[in-house]
């Protein structure tokens, strides 16, 4: 089958009228794109717009695509007419499915550069395919509402029969399966506790039934595998019900007030990060694992590339406990990193690079970026930038960008490592990108989150850089690692 067609198309319109159009389909992985071009006087019958639903349908039908994953775009050519009405443009048609056919087409208006990145395929696979196609069953719409609606209550009972063994001791009976009273009696709980967790288990699909008698026999659920076994899994559940769980009750406070307001549970603090290396024990183990979890994946495929300019000296701009300039140390014997950072996380990269042998190597400088009397070191042959603009507004972006200029010398790289959520090849990614910015919105700062990619470029870029380099799907969590140079 053809991954790329573009012809005319013929078809019956309104009262079997002969018709036609531009037909493009381009076929990807995990959808197809089938863009329907009006021909304005050479079609003698229905116009695409009027016969939208009929078409996707045929075209559904006799090019054999999945109507779930079809993406259809009508596209008129600009006329070369003074009016704006004659100009080019596209729109996305969503449609009901009824099982059989498409009908109720609504249009949604695209950029060019909408259009094009959707066919050439710059938006990651996970938006792609269920970000634009509304195509969930009203009988499963119906639960997911309900998942959400109790979702708290689905979380605590999920963390409870982790931290208390629940899942662990229905993991070691294997295909055996095991009751409630008998997990009980080995844990030392009530029959009764373990028995709702159990069945809630039985609803979150982390446990399923063996045998369902008067004394029923569970077994693991695959997701209960991931729940029990999964590290990423374990560092967001943690980080949610250490970190996040009980100042989110105070997000719709934080949207008014574009401030923080959960973060009061832990301290009077402007942001998390001036409360950091405070924080209560457990939380701040929640937080590093969290935080280290996901960047430290990509260091490994980052380090050649960054190492490829042979930098000297290497500036890492949020460096937090020093994790990467240890790696950078470790990867090239004649690197030097300085860490520019707030002062309580500075110390703690300090004792790091210390302890690790590196404590000539690595140096820090004290800086708030947000200050704009503050000012950056200079003498970099290289920055480094992980996870850091993430935790600061656009506009913020721009500033920090814009007094980091100076500093740098006309062919400094600059690198930036963001896991963006329109780059993420799984939706599970997304989804959890899309969760973390709602911890900065009622957690860390009440104005940053996770960015798509190019919003992020272009504040960078406002700021007087030119994007030198992208590359996207860096380790296990498709991070993207970004090359800028100050444009000239
Ligand atoms: C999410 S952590 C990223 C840490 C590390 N780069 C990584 O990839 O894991 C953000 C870092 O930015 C620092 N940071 C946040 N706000 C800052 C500010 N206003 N000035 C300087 N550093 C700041 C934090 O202290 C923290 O070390």
């Amino acid at each position: 089958m053809a991954d790329y067609i573009d012809r005319e198309y013929e078809y019956r319109g309104l009262w079997g009228v002969p018709s036609k159009c531009g037909l493009k389909i381009v076929r990807r992985a995990d959808l197809a794109v089938v863009v329907l071009t009006e021909l304005y006087d050479s079609n003698p019958g229905s116009s695409v717009t009027n016969w939208s639903a009929q078409l996707a349908t045929e075209l559904a039908a006799s090019e054999g695509l999945d109507p779930a994953k079809l993406v259809v775009v009508e596209h008129t050519p600009d006329r070369h007419s003074k009016l704006e009405i004659y100009d080019e443009t596209f729109d996305r048609v969503s449609y009901s499915w009824d099982g059989g056919k498409f009908t109720d087409p609504r249009w949604t208006r695209l950029s060019k550069a909408e259009f094009e990145a959707l066919i050439e395929g710059k938006v990651g696979a996970a938006m792609r395919e269920s970000y634009f196609i509304d195509g969930i069953r009203a009988v499963d719409a119906k639960f997911e509402a309900q998942k959400i609606a109790f979702g708290p209550i689905a979380f605590q009972a999920a963390r409870a029969m982790r931290d208390l063994g629940i899942l662990e001791s229905v993991a070691a009976a294997k295909d055996d399966g095991i009751g409630p009273g008998a997990v009980a009696r080995s844990l030392e709980l009530s029959a009764y506790g373990v028995g709702v967790l159990l069945e809630m288990g039985l609803s979150l699909a982390l446990v399923k039934l063996k045998d369902d008698g008067a004394d029923p026999l569970f077994v693991l659920g695959k997701t209960g595998h991931f729940v029990l076994y999964d590290e990423m899994t374990r560092a967001n559940m943690d980080f949610v019900g250490d970190v996040c769980y009980a100042g989110a009750a105070a997000l719709e406070d934080s949207i008014r007030s574009g401030k923080p307001e959960g973060l009061k549970v832990f301290g009077d603090w402007p942001t998390i990060y001036d409360g950091l290396s405070r924080l209560p024990e457990g939380v701040k183990r929640s937080w590093f694992a969290f935080d280290h979890h996901y960047s430290d994946l990509a260091f490994p495929d980052a380090l050649p590339i960054v190492f490829a300019g042979k930098p000297s000296r290497l500036f890492d701009v949020g460096g937090n406990t020093a994790k990467w300039a240890l790696a950078c140390c470790r990867y090239d014997p004649d690197v030097k990193v300085t860490i520019v950072d707030l002062p309580g996380q500075l110390a703690v990269a300090r004792r790091n690079a210390e302890a690790a042998g590196f404590g000539d190597r690595v140096s820090g400088v004290e800086l708030n970026v947000l200050d704009p009397k503050g000012s950056f070191p200079a003498g970099a042959d290289a920055v480094w930038m992980s996870q850091f603009l993430d935790c600061f507004s656009l506009d913020e972006v721009e500033g920090i960008m814009k007094r980091l200029r100076p500093a740098l010398r006309p062919a400094c790289d600059v690198f930036v490592l963001e896991p963006f959520w329109d780059r993420q090849r799984f939706e599970a990614a997304s989804y959890s990108l899309h969760a973390t910015s709602l911890y900065f919105t009622c957690m860390a700062n009440g104005n940053s989150k996770m960015y798509r990619s190019d919003e992020l470029v272009a504040a960078v870029e406002r700021a007087g850089f030119g994007l030198a380099e992208a590359r996207h799907g860096l380790g296990a969590n498709s991070y993207s690692l970004l090359r800028f140079r100050t444009a000239s």
